[in-house]
Parts: structure tokens; sequence; C-alpha cells
């Protein structure tokens, strides 16, 4: 029976690890050589891809702390885990809503200012009298614009339909599965720009990948009018130099993140138009248990089944078993490579029982189930093929 060295990095809730018990992997800490690494924000260089590791689950949805590119010309599957964390985002996004809409930062700070005032008698008429400073506007009838309407956006939608507000959506990569989840009341917008022009809040909900880089910039902020930006996505989204130039202008009335830089910290410091929380929007004991449970069980399946689910560089392949040989070869998407590996196990004297063979940009994926016995020196013989980039045998 095989045994896969599992190692975690970062914290990653107990209720995930201890799944593993019931499997044929092993926790190991200590591993120089896993078969499998479950993360969560440890960043991953291409020194910790060791020889031999065969997938890199992440607790959370986004990866741009794993070299995912390197990743994929080393054949190395990478898991998130869509939607496990998007309950808990969602509720901090309505958190951000409510810190720039009512004044509650500033009137908080206010109110712990009073600490000189010793009598109520002193202490309630002052604020009663101060208190118009922090009138705020209601949520209800403003506009939320979303952008990036995937498993943590649309949540982010329904709730701004749910508060009674216009939501707008913004989202060209829009998948089916998540368009079925978003209420009527969503309106599309046309573009970004569109979207900016007409929302008093706008949330971003995109991934950091090289085409989103900067992305929520000048172009964006001068289409806007005192408008609340939120960021529970990835600093490296925004453009940071832009929103505070126009926080100085009317285009922008307060950004709230929970991606700070150091150049935002000292905006806070001066300037309460600037919320900075470090990151918490996934920290729940729900959502990391939830983060954990998944990554661990992608994890699992595919070190024993082959098969994948939520790969973000792999394509989604299930192949129920239908022997107990079980061959699982990547190879870079060229012409003619299904042929080669056909004629390859012909010649070992291998008969497949059932295979699947899916591609997704530059890699093919093939589960083969083999009839008779499958020795090494076959996998070897197989890994000799041009453009082969793996090849396992799953017993
Ligand atoms: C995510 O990408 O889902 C979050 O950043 C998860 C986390 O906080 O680890």
């Amino acid at each position: 029976m095989d045994n896969y060295q599992v190692k975690p990095y970062s914290n990653i809730a107990k209720i995930g690890l201890d799944k593993l018990d019931e499997t044929k992997c092993s926790l190991n800490v200590n591993s120089d050589l896993p078969d499998g690494i479950i993360i969560r924000s440890t960043k991953l260089s291409e020194d910790d891809l060791n020889d031999g590791l065969k997938a890199i689950s992440r607790a959370g949805a986004g990866v741009n702390n794993i070299p995912v590119d390197i990743c994929t010309n080393k054949g190395i599957v990478v898991f998130n885990t869509p939607g496990a964390n998007a309950n808990a985002v969602k509720e901090l996004v309505l958190a951000g809503l409510m810190l720039s809409s009512r004044n509650v930062y500033e009137s908080i700070d206010f109110v712990n200012g009073l600490s000189h005032l010793k009598q109520m008698k002193d202490l309630e008429p002052f604020l009663e009298e101060n208190k118009k400073s922090f009138k705020g506007t209601e949520l209800a009838g403003s506009t939320l614009g979303v952008v990036g309407l995937g498993a943590i956006g649309s949540k982010v939608a329904s709730m701004g339909v749910a508060l009674d507000m216009n939501v707008v959506g913004y989202d060209p990569a829009l998948s089916v599965e998540a368009a079925w989840k978003l209420p009527s009341q969503v309106v599309p917008a046309e573009s970004m720009k569109d979207l900016f022009a007409v929302s008093d809040f706008v949330s971003i909900h995109i991934p950091a990948i090289d085409s989103t880089q900067g992305i929520i910039n000048e172009e964006l902020f001068k289409k806007a009018n005192n408008l609340s930006l939120l960021n529970f996505a990835r600093h490296e989204v925004i453009n940071t130099k832009d929103v505070l130039k126009y926080l100085r202008q009317d285009n922008l009335k307060n950004f709230i993140t929970d991606f700070p830089t150091p150049e935002l910290i000292m905006r806070a410091n001066e300037n309460k138009d600037v919320i900075l929380l470090p990151h918490i929007g996934a920290s729940t004991s729900q959502a990391e248990e939830n983060c954990a449970v998944m990554a661990v069980n992608q994890l699992v399946d595919f070190l024993e089944t082959g098969n994948i689910k939520n790969s973000v560089n792999f394509p989604d392949v299930q192949l129920s078993r239908s022997t107990i040989n079980r061959i699982a070869v990547t190879n870079k998407n060229v012409p003619a490579m299904i042929g080669q590996i056909a004629t390859s196990l012909g010649e070992l004297d291998l008969n497949i029982a059932d295979m699947t063979n899916v591609s997704r940009g530059d890699i093919a994926y093939n589960l083969i189930d083999i009839e008779n016995e499958v020795k090494e020196s076959a996998i070897k013989e197989l890994q000799k093929i041009e453009n082969i980039l793996n090849v396992r045998l799953i017993k």
C-alpha cells in the first residue's frame, strides 16, 4: 500500500489534518521530500518544490503565494478551495460597508478621546452636540458595484440585494455556475469604468494574477464620485499610488482594505479615510476549518486516485476506477501524445481497460487503467517519451 507524505506549511486547522488519519497519506511536518503540501499564506519559492512533489493544496482562494507557472511546467498540480471561506469574507465586506457609510471608526475614536469628561452631566450633552459630525448614509438605496462574481463576489452581490442596495456586477469571465447563483436584481455592467461611474461603493473580488496587477487604478477612479472602495481580494490588484491621489480629490471618499501597505499605514495615521485590516477576511474558525477539510480532501483524492477537482492549473478529471493498476501521465499539450503513450503501453504488453485525456492550456493529463500488473520499469519507459512531464503508478 502506498504511503504518501504530506507536509503542512502554515497553521492548518486540526480538523482538516486529522482527516489524513483515515487515508493512505501521513502527516510529516519535517519531510524533505513530501508528495503533497498543504499551505495557507506562507510564500513558496521554486526551492520548496522538491523532486517527487506531486501536488500543493492551498487552504484558501488566492494562490499568489505559490509559483503556479513553475508548478505547471514541472507537472505539479495546485489546488485551491473556492467558496470554502466565501461567507467569512462576505461578512467582513459587510463590516467594511458599515465602517465606510456610518463613520463608525471616527465615532469610536472620538468617544475614546473623551476620558477627560468624568461626569455624565458633562459627557452626555457633549456627545449630543457633536454627533452631527458623524452623520452617515444608509446602505439601502445606494449602489454597490461588485468586481468579480466568483464564489465570494456572488455572495457579496446577493448580500447587497438583501440590504436593499442597487447592485451592479462586472465579471468578463463569469462562469455559468456563478451566474446561476446571482439574484436577478444584479445588473451587469458593460465595463469596469461604467461600474465605477454609477457606484457609491465598489467591492473588489478578483484574483491577483499577471493580468490583474494594478487593474484598479486612475482610469476607474476618474469616473468615480465620492466612492467608497473596498478591497478584500489582494493588494496587488490595486494601484495604491492612484488611490492616494484620488482620495485627495472628491472621487474617492474612503478606502477600506484587508491588505495594508506602508504608504497606506502612513495615510491612515494622518487621515481616517483609509481603514486597514490585517488580512482577516478568511480568519474565522468556520472558514479555516472548511478550507482545511476541503484542501486535505482534494489532495488525498488526487494522491490516492489521480482524480482532480478544483485545481488552478490542471483540468478537472474524474475517472471511476476499473482496475487496481492506474497510471497518471502529465504531458505537454502537443499533438500525437495519446498515440505515443498507447503505442508504448502496447510494446510493454500492457492492456488499457479505460482511460481519459483532458487538456488545459499548455498541459494535458491522462488517467489510464491497465488490466494487467504494471511494473516500475514500465513507468520508467513511459517517462522516456518526449514531452512527458511525469508518470505515476497509483495502486
Ligand atoms: C484566501 O485567499 O482565501 C485567503 O487569503 C485565505 C487566508 O486568509 O489564508
